[in-house]
């Protein structure tokens, strides 16, 4: 499913396995979900993370409670639809999947497992050939400018989605035509997506990378010939603001004043457009410990609260492009947006 050697998100019909991203690099292991509460929890604990692969897991966990109800009227599987739509709140893809595994329930009108498989392998499916497709159109933009470094933020590659990436998807294809000289991957505090993700992923394609300090950016950008940043999004609202990693308002804003490019990639099913503004999207708070302590071991005096809002909202007007399967709007506002519904 992926086009690198990563596999994080595998489907035996019967099981759903994933690649264990809470331990990656120092160990590759794997967690094995049989049902649609343990395929939540792991989304909830970030086994899997990456707004499209959390979408296709809770598709797959649609067919393992599928499974144990045959026949049954679609009813029967609210529950486990309501578990796993509370297991993580930013990413729309989550619900865009649910809400697409939901609709081919109801038009079955009974609980039909095979069925409902069928339509998870093609959310999966499908999110690696808009990926590929993005990858494409990206580099192309890229092209225009010119060859240079490119930053990126969090991870967005093959373990973050259905394979080959969207951000890190656009940074390979435009390597391949010789377009990145290299990547910048900030760490990514506090979860450091980037310093044991986007860098693994990167080192295995054997694609020259830099590993940052979230706070070098701006250093970066204005002595080290960065062209564009690139990230991905976990939700994009119909005016084109875009949620999204925390840190990545801070790097558009410091591209604008740097004169850096900024594009975003992310497929279709990133975007709400039932919201009108990125003011509107729920921002998830995690655990005050994933800031005050590292690999167990406490890095900040125990008296202090810690504030954790893991995403942000950068604004339409910082960004230059946004890339998805469907095409790409430059100067993302309502009226651009529009192209894409
Ligand atoms: O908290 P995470 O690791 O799930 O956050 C992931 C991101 O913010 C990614 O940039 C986003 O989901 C795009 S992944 C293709």
């Amino acid at each position: 499913m992926t086009d690198s050697s990563v596999t994080p998100i595998s489907w035996n019909h019967h099981e759903l396995v994933l690649l264990d991203q809470r331990i990656l690099p120092a160990q590759e292991s794997y967690v094995t979900c049989r049902d649609a509460g343990e395929v939540a929890d792991a989304i909830r604990a970030m086994v899997v993370r990456g707004a499209p692969a959390i979408g296709i897991s809770a598709a797959y966990g649609v067919v393992l409670a599928a499974r144990k109800q045959q026949g049954e009227d679609p009813k029967v599987l609210e529950a486990d639809f309501k578990v796993l739509a509370e297991s993580r709140p930013t990413a729309v893809n989550l619900f865009w999947a649910l809400d697409r595994m939901k609709r081919c329930l109801l038009e079955l009108g009974q609980v039909d497992a095979e069925a409902l498989e069928r339509e998870a392998v093609a959310i999966h499916e499908e999110d690696l050939q808009a990926n590929l497709h993005m990858g494409e159109l990206g580099a192309d933009l890229i092209e225009k400018s010119g060859r240079g470094n490119v930053l990126t933020h969090c991870n967005t590659g093959s373990l973050a989605t259905g394979g080959y990436g969207t951000a890190l998807g656009v940074i390979r294809s435009a390597y391949k035509r010789g377009l990145v000289e290299k990547v910048f991957a900030d760490e990514t505090r506090p979860w450091l997506q980037g310093a044991r993700l986007t860098a693994w992923e990167l080192c295995q394609d054997d694609i020259p990378v830099h590993l940052i300090a979230d706070s070098a950016a701006a250093h970066v950008m204005k002595t080290c010939g960065a062209t564009w940043v690139i990230v991905g999004a976990d939700r994009i609202t119909a005016n084109g603001d875009v949620a999204n990693k925390i840190g990545t308002y801070s790097l558009a804003v410091l591209a604008r004043q740097h004169g850096v490019k900024f594009m975003v990639a992310a497929p279709s099913s990133t975007i709400d457009f039932s919201l009108t503004s990125g003011d509107l999207i729920p921002i998830e708070e995690r655990d005050e410990d994933e800031l005050k302590s590292l690999q167990g071991i406490n890095i900040a005096p125990t008296g202090a609260r810690a504030f954790n809002p893991v995403f942000d909202v950068t604004p339409a007007h910082l960004i230059d492009a946004i890339v998805t399967e469907r095409g790409v709007v430059l100067s993302p506002d309502l009226d651009s947006m529009a192209a894409l519904k």
